[in-house]
Formats: C-alpha cells, structure tokens, sequence
C-alpha cells in the first residue's frame, strides 16, 4: 500500500502544536473563524450545500485555472441539484462551532487531495476531520503549472465538496457517515472546507490476510453489498474511479469507503459499441453502446472488477471451508472476467453465507463426537500452548464453528489436539467459537460449559 494514505498518528497534539507543522499548515481547522449563521459556516448545520457570496474565483488568477475551477464550480452545482439538498446531515449536523471547540487533534493519514485528522469533540466523542491537503500531489501539481497556491487549494475544496455532497446523500452502512461541515470563504481565493465524519481506521491488508477467513468474507460481503447500493443509488450508477484499499476504513469491524470525491455519476457517453472498451492493466472488456449513447453498465463492471482485484483475490479464497471452496472460485472466475453483475455476484455471495451459517456444508461428513467424552459444568484452561492458525485469539486456538460435530472433526484434524470446549462467544455470523486444547487434565468447574476429551487422550489417564 502507497505509503501516501497510511496512517500516521500523533500523539495527541493540541491544535495550535499542529497547526505549528508546516506540511499541515492547511490543517487550519480549529484555528477557523466561526462565520454568522446565515454565510454557511457558522457553527449552525448546513443542510444542503449554498455556496457563500462571492463563491466566485477572483479575476486575478490565471487564465486556465479560473477555467478549471469554474469547471468543478458546475460540474458541483449539478451534482448538488442532482442530490436535491440531502437529508443526511440533518438538523443534528455539526457545524464551525464544534469545529472550533474540538481538542485532541492528531493526524490519521492523507492523500493525494486530502490530510485527515482525529479530534476530540466538546461532548467527548471523536470524529475525523478532513481538509485540502496544502502539501498533497494535488494541489502541488496545480501549483507548478498555474503558480497560484490559494487558487489550486481552491481548487482541490471543490473535491472535498464534492465528497460532502456525495455523502450528504448516499447512506449505506459501507459508507462513512457525513456528521457535518464548516467552510470558510472569508480569504480571497481561499475556500477552506472542513468534513465532520465519523472516524474510523485505516485499512491494513497485511493484517486482514491474518485474519480468519469468515473476518475476511465479512469484508468480501460489505464490499459487495456497498457496490449493489452504488449500482442502484439515489444519484444512479455511481463508479469509484480511485478504487483501492487505501479509500476504505474499518469502523467496528465493517468495511467503509471513505474517499468519495473521485466518485463519478455519470456513466460514459458513446456512439457505438467501439467506444465503450473498460481498460485494466491486465484485461479489457468490451461493452455495449445503449440506445440512449451510454456505455451499459460501466461504472456497475468498473467497480466490480476493482473488487475482484484489489479485495475477492486476496481475501476470499485462501483456508475457506473446503466444501465452500467451488462456489468461491465460481465467484472469483465471474467476477474476474465480469460474467456476474453487481445482482448476481450478491446473490452468489448470499448463497454461500446461507449455507456456511446452516451448517449444510457440512453434510455427508463421518461423524467423530461419538469418540470424544463430553464432561458437563466443566472448562480447560485457555492457553495450554496449543496455537493454530488463524485463531481468533492470540493466546491458543480459537476456532467459530458450526457445532461440537464439527469441532470434533477440527479437533481430530489437528495433531496435538486432545480436547475441546463451545464457549459462548459468536462470531458475527452467530457461529459460537470453540477453544482447541493439547491437554485436558486442568479442569474448571464451569456451570454453563461443556468439555469434550477425545476418549484415546483419555483412556491413558484419569478418566
Ligand atoms: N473517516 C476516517 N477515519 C480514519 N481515517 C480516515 C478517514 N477517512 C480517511 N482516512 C485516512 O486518510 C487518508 C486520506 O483520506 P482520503 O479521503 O482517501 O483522501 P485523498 O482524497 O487525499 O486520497 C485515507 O487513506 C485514510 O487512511
Ligand atoms: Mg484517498
């Protein structure tokens, strides 16, 4: 992963030490000045997006930046009539005024466009903030062809409102939820927009691909889910065009997208089948030319083969429950080469869900608790120096399954497995988890559990 968007945190630096930083200069967010209610900034919730006077780009700017800013200012008023004000950040949506009394702010990590920071909210609970990122690639780039610092920071706000607009009204769990805005339009070229979201942390793939494999599904599966809501939205068919694990965040445990200003809701206009070609490094596929000159079904394909690529390849095959294994190379091959849409692929990923929570993969198996002897109102000790891989602890070897029939059958696979107890935590698919032993002599008494010993392990000893 680039290290651009990795996490980088402070170690809860006050404001004022942070605005201190030069790289984050444009981190000026507590330092903004609470404008009055009514300029669309100050303190009060925003809903819907209303441009303050004098929005426009000052004449002294270059040419061909005024152009391209004048270009995002409409490409923003259509997208924000198109959004129809939004309902999202609501009369509950913070505004300037928590901004201003935020406290604790460290920076989490930034982007091309973006620097994003945690603070503390006066009432105790934390957001993530995001800003134009005055030292990101971005606003670099601009500033080495026009010459005009404000401008291109300008520019690079039109992005983030764009993100704010798009937020305001797309609501889904796999998407992060706006809490609120604060814009500044008091400098000249100036525009400094701040988003309120909800704070989440940055996704790691190494870490993931160490997770159990029902962990990484749930990932697989919230993505999908996210992309069928995309697909169908409110706005139409939107495409992430920057799609990459680095605009994901996890917020307990749940996949959600964060970087939404490359969204696009446009699909691609065309004149003939020719024109619509969707190009990745390693494939290409040619798509249909509609009656109505759209490329059918671009951004829906777009996205799904970016999730074939940078999320079902890594997370969903490896140590799934063999019994499982086709259907997900049936998935991994139609997602590949774009035989399922967005419809299919949910419907595929249901099925597989429904059958590993029913425990139907599991049928036609011999059945191997009839050689374990179960010990009812006792518990081993955890962490007997039995480690299996990927446990859901670190301690010893935790394992979700289906029931003590399939524990059983785990137990018997392991070589130094001697024992095995069905605690009472559940995974989020609510399969119990089962904690694997290499020995069962330290006995618990424990009302509510149940110890099953394999009967070789026993016969030797005190049983
Ligand atoms: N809500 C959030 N909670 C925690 N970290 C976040 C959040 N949003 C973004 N980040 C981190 O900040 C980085 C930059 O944000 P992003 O919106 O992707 O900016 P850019 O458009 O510059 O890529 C992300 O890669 C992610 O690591
Ligand atoms: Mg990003």
């Amino acid at each position: 992963m680039a290290a651009a968007g990795r996490a980088r945190r402070g170690a809860g630096l006050s404001a004022a030490a942070l605005l201190a930083l030069p790289a984050l200069a444009l981190l000026a967010l507590p330092a903004l000045p609470v404008l009055p209610p009514g300029r669309g900034g100050g303190g009060e919730a925003q809903p819907g997006f209303s441009p303050p006077p004098g929005f426009s780009p000052p004449l002294l700017l270059p040419p061909g930046l005024r152009e391209e800013l004048r270009q995002r200012r409409r490409d923003l008023r259509r997208l924000e009539a198109a959004a129809g004000g939004g309902e999202a950040a609501g009369a509950a949506g913070l505004g300037c005024g928590d901004l201003s009394r935020a406290t604790a702010v460290s920076v989490l990590g930034w982007g091309f466009t973006k620097v994003v920071a945690r603070a503390v909210l006066a009432g105790g609970g934390s957001v993530a903030l995001k800003s134009v990122h005055g030292a990101g690639r971005e606003v670099r780039r601009c500033v080495q062809r026009y010459g005009a610092p404000a401008g291109c920071r300008r520019l690079a706000a039109y992005k983030l409102l764009k993100e704010v607009t798009l937020l305001r009204r797309l609501q889904h769990p796999g998407i992060v939820k706006l809490y609120g805005q604060c814009y500044d339009n008091s400098g000249d070229a100036e525009l400094r927009v701040t988003a309120m979201l909800e704070l989440g942390s940055p996704l790691e793939m190494i870490q993931l691909l160490q997770t159990p494999w029902e962990e990484r599904f749930k990932i697989c599966l919230s993505l999908v889910k996210l992309l069928f809501y995309l697909a169908h939205s409110p706005l139409g068919s939107i495409a992430l065009l920057d799609f990459q694990p680095r605009q994901f965040v996890m917020v307990d445990g749940n996949l959600k997208v964060t970087d939404m200003d490359d969204a696009s809701t446009e699909e691609l206009s065309c004149k003939e089948d020719n024109d619509c070609t969707l190009d990745f490094p390693t494939k290409s596929f040619p798509l249909k030319c509609s009656v109505v000159g759209k490329c059918e079904g671009i951004n829906e394909k777009k996205n799904l083969f970016n999730a074939y690529r940078y999320f079902f390849t890594y997370l969903l095959p490896h140590s799934a429950p063999p019994a499982l294994r086709p259907l997900l190379s049936d998935i991994l091959n139609a997602t590949g080469d774009l035989r399922y849409g967005i419809n299919e692929t949910l419907r595929a990923f249901e099925k597989v869900l429904h059958l590993y929570k029913s425990g139907l993969y599991l049928q036609k198996r011999p059945l191997l608790l009839k050689d374990y002897i179960s010990l009812k109102g006792f518990r081993t000790v955890e962490g007997e120096g039995h480690k299996c891989w990927p446990s859901y602890s670190h301690l010893g070897c935790l394992l979700s399954i289906h029931s003590a029939e399939e524990a059983a059958a785990i137990c018997n696979s392991q070589l130094h497995c001697q024992s095995f107890i069905v605690t009472q935590h559940r995974t989020w698919t609510g399969r119990p988890l089962a904690s694997f032993q290499s020995s069962w002599t330290d006995l618990i008494p424990d009302t509510n559990a149940v110890v099953y010993i394999k009967r070789s392990a026993s016969s030797g000893g005190r049983l």
